[in-house]
């Protein structure tokens, strides 16, 4: 197995609001790992520093072996890093096809037949094939997230990052996504999960991570750290004692 990613003590402020404190941790090959955190505590910006499109003030990314802090993050994506974005961000006027195909060739690297067959198997994966000449501005919430989840996947990821992907979904479409996303992570992609929606995040992942102000706060087997008193007051906003 092994590390495939790894942040060592990655820090990064705008102005008075610290969004990485000396963030450190390592994802392991084949993992699937989930960040919680109150609004505000620097999940997304995490991302941004992983995906090359923040750079931090110090602290370093290591992605497959390779430090990769200085990259931008066309490289980074070439070598195998995806995301899908909080707020969704296809290209609205194009069909739910052409929008993965422009992740198959500009990001994968795919063409012609090839990046079409490899689309076309993706979008049966995320359960978009009936969809795949409908506009992207013409989709509901839970295709918009499907497309976000297809956009990266046709990236063909080695790491694959999801940010609240879960938000908005009535308690079905979130059950229908979980499987889908247990599915991808099944077929060996390692996923890093930014979620509020908790109960789905405990279905997928092996650990648990909790960032507050930029900071690392507690990490470890996902159900402990649910119950720990200091997850309790920091993130659900419950005294400890209580
Ligand atoms: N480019 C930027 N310039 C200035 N401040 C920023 C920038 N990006 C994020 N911030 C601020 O940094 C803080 C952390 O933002 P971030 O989006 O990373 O939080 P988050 O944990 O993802 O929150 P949420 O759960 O609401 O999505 C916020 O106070 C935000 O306003
Ligand atoms: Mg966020």
């Amino acid at each position: 197995m092994g590390s495939i990613l790894k942040l060592d003590r990655l820090s990064k402020a705008f102005g008075a609001v610290t969004v990485a404190d000396a963030l450190s941790y390592d994802v392991q090959q084949g993992e699937a790992l989930g960040v919680i955190g109150p609004n505000g505590a620097g999940k997304t910006s995490m991302f941004n520093l992983i995906t090359g499109t923040l750079s931090p003030n110090s602290g370093k990314v290591e992605f497959a072996g390779q430090n990769v802090t200085k990259w931008n993050a066309a490289r980074r994506s070439h070598a195998g890093v995806a995301r899908s974005f909080q707020v969704p961000q296809p290209f609205s006027g194009m069909t739910v096809f052409e929008n993965a195909m422009i992740a198959a060739t500009q990001s994968a690297g795919l063409h012609g037949h090839e990046a079409e067959r490899f689309c076309l198997e993706v979008l049966e994966q995320t359960e978009l094939l009936p969809k795949a000449n409908v506009l992207a501005g013409s989709l509901t919430l839970l295709e918009r997230k499907r497309l976000e989840l297809t956009r990266a996947l046709c990236a063909k990821p080695k790491l694959l990052l999801l940010d609240e992907i879960a938000g908005g979904l009535t308690e079905g479409e979130c059950a229908s996504l979980v499987q889908t996303i247990k599915d991808i992570h099944a077929s060996g992609v390692t996923i890093i999960w930014i979620e509020h929606v908790v109960h789905a995040l405990l279905e997928v992942v092996d650990r648990l991570i909790v960032i507050d102000f930029g900071k690392k706060i507690a990490e470890g087997e996902p159900h402990a750290i649910m119950n720990s008193p200091e997850v309790k007051e920091i993130y659900l906003g419950i005294e400890a004692d209580a």
